[in-house]
C-alpha cells in the first residue's frame, strides 16, 4: 500500500514535471522575447529622452533595379514616385520623427505593452513621459492617421494608468476624426495629399478603434455610428471576390466610385502585404465593438485569404503577395505582427478559432527567432528586423519599423493573455 502510494506519487510528479517542462519551454520563447524588447524600449527611450523626437525606424537605401524587378515594371515608369535615396551618412543610423507622423503613438504604446507584461515601473514612468509628448495631437486635423497615434499611445494609457486628462484628449482627438467623415460617401477621408478626389485608403479600417473608445468613455453613439459605417461602405468597395483588398479607392462626392488602386502596393490590382493584415484586424475589431456578425464573416474570409496567399516557409509575408517570390525578396515582418495580433483575437470569436490561434502562434514563434528578433542593443534599438514601408517609394525596405514593434508586442500580450 505504502510502495503504490510512493509509485502514485512519483508518477503524478513526474507527470507535472514533464508537464511543467512543456510550460516552461513555452514560456522560454516568450520570456526571451520580452526580455529582449523591454531591454530595447527602455535603452531607446533613455537615448532620446531629451530629445521631442520618436523612433520610427533606420535609415536605408534602395537601389533602383532592385525595386524595378520587385515591381516588374522598367525603372522609368516608377521614377517619380521615389523619395530620394537618404545621404551616405545617415544610413545605418535611428530614423526619428517628430509626434506629427503617422507612426508617433507606436513607440509609447510599445512601451505600455512592454510594461504590461513585466511591471516595469522605469517601462511605465517612459510610456507616460512618451505619450505626454503626443499632447498636441489632439488638435491636429490634417489626417485620418489619429486613431494610430492617439488610441495606440494615450488609448493604453488610459487602460493602464488611467486619469481624467486623458479622456478629454481621446474625444478631442475623435471629433476631429470625426470631422473628416462625409455622409454622403459613408467614409472618413485618409488623406489630404495626392491626386484623388476622396482617398480612402484599408489602413483606415485601424483609425476606428477610437471612435468605439469615444463613444465608451462619453456615451454619445455619434462616434461609433461613424466607425460602423465607414466598416460598411469600406467592405463593400474595398475588396476582390477573393477577398484580396485594394490598398486606395478613391469616391466622388455622390459616393461613386472614381478609381481603385495602390500607393504602397505592387500594382493596382496586386494584395499588399500590410494593407492585407489592416483589413483583418480592423474588421476583427469592428465585430467585437458590435457584434455583428457581417463584420465577423468578413474578417473570416480575410483570416482564410492570408493563410493562402502567404506563401513562405515560415509566413512571414513578402512585402506584396504578388512581388516575384525569391530570398531577396523583401519580407513585411510588420504585416506578419498585426496578422497575429488580430488572429488572436480572431480565436476567440471564430468557429474554428484553433486553426486561427496556431497560425498566430507560428507567426510569433518565428518572429521570436534569430532571424527576426534583434539581438540585445543591435538594431538602434529596434526589437523586430526584416520589415518594408514602401517599396514603390524606395523607402524603408528591410528595417525595422516602430509598428511592426507595436504590433508584435500587443500580439505577445494577447498570446500571454490566452494561454496563461
Ligand atoms: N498606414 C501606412 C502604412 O501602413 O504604411
Amino acid at each position: 500500500m505504502k510502495i503504490n502510494r510512493s509509485i502514485i506519487v512519483a508518477l503524478l510528479l513526474g507527470l507535472t514535471s514533464c508537464q511543467k517542462k512543456i510550460e516552461m519551454n513555452q514560456e522560454a520563447w516568450v520570456k526571451g522575447a520580452l526580455n529582449i524588447a523591454a531591454y530595447q524600449l527602455e535603452l531607446t527611450a533613455n537615448e532620446l529622452s531629451d530629445s521631442a523626437k520618436l523612433p520610427r525606424s533606420i535609415w536605408a537605401g534602395y537601389d533602383i533595379n532592385f525595386l524595378a524587378n520587385q515591381l516588374e515594371q522598367s525603372s522609368n515608369s516608377f521614377q517619380n514616385t521615389l523619395l530620394a535615396n537618404p545621404s551616405v551618412e545617415i544610413i545605418g543610423k535611428r530614423h526619428l520623427t517628430d509626434i506629427y507622423d503617422w507612426t508617433s503613438g507606436f513607440f509609447p504604446g510599445s512601451l505600455w505593452y512592454a510594461y504590461e507584461m513585466t511591471e516595469n515601473e522605469k517601462l511605465k514612468e517612459q510610456a507616460i513621459q512618451y505619450t505626454n509628448l503626443l499632447n498636441p495631437i489632439k488638435s491636429f486635423k490634417d489626417t485620418h492617421d489619429l486613431g494610430f497615434m492617439i488610441n495606440c499611445s494615450f488609448g493604453n494609457a488610459l487602460r493602464l494608468a488611467p486619469n481624467d486628462s486623458i479622456k478629454n484628449i481621446m474625444v478631442e482627438t475623435a471629433d476631429n476624426l470625426c470631422a473628416r467623415f462625409n455622409p454622403e460617401i459613408g467614409c472618413i477621408r485618409s488623406w489630404d495629399f495626392g491626386h484623388w478626389n476622396f482617398p480612402v485608403i484599408i489602413d483606415n479600417m485601424m483609425n476606428l478603434d477610437l471612435l468605439f473608445n469615444a463613444t465608451r468613455l462619453t456615451g454619445d453613439s455619434t462616434y461609433y455610428k461613424v466607425a460602423v459605417k465607414h466598416a460598411q461602405t469600406t467592405m463593400k468597395h474595398h475588396f476582390r471576390p477573393d477577398y484580396t483588398s485594394y490598398h486606395v479607392i478613391s469616391y466622388n462626392n455622390d459616393g461613386t466610385i472614381e478609381s481603385k488602386g495602390t500607393y504602397q502596393g505592387k500594382n493596382d490590382d496586386s494584395a499588399w502585404s500590410r494593407g492585407q493584415a489592416w483589413g483583418l484586424y480592423g474588421y476583427t475589431s469592428c465585430y467585437r465593438e458590435t457584434k455583428d456578425a457581417a463584420f465577423l464573416q468578413e474578417a473570416i474570409h480575410l483570416a482564410d485569404m492570408i493563410m493562402k496567399r502567404v506563401t513562405t516557409d515560415d509566413c512571414i509575408p513578402y512585402w506584396d503577395y504578388n512581388a516575384p517570390a525569391g530570398e531577396a525578396t523583401p519580407r513585411d515582418a510588420s504585416a506578419a505582427a498585426i496578422t497575429a495580433s488580430a488572429l488572436l483575437e480572431l480565436s476567440a470569436y471564430a468557429p474554428k478559432e484553433k486553426k486561427y490561434f496556431d497560425y498566430a502562434e507560428t507567426i510569433l514563434k518565428n518572429l521570436s527567432s534569430d532571424k527576426y528578433l534583434a539581438v540585445k542593443g543591435s538594431n538602434q534599438g529596434f526589437v523586430l528586423m526584416h520589415s518594408t514601408g514602401s517599396l514603390p517609394h524606395g523607402s524603408e525596405i528591410d528595417v525595422p519599423l516602430n509598428y511592426a514593434d507595436y504590433y508584435y508586442l500587443e500580439a505577445l500580450q494577447r498570446y500571454v493573455n490566452l494561454t496563461k
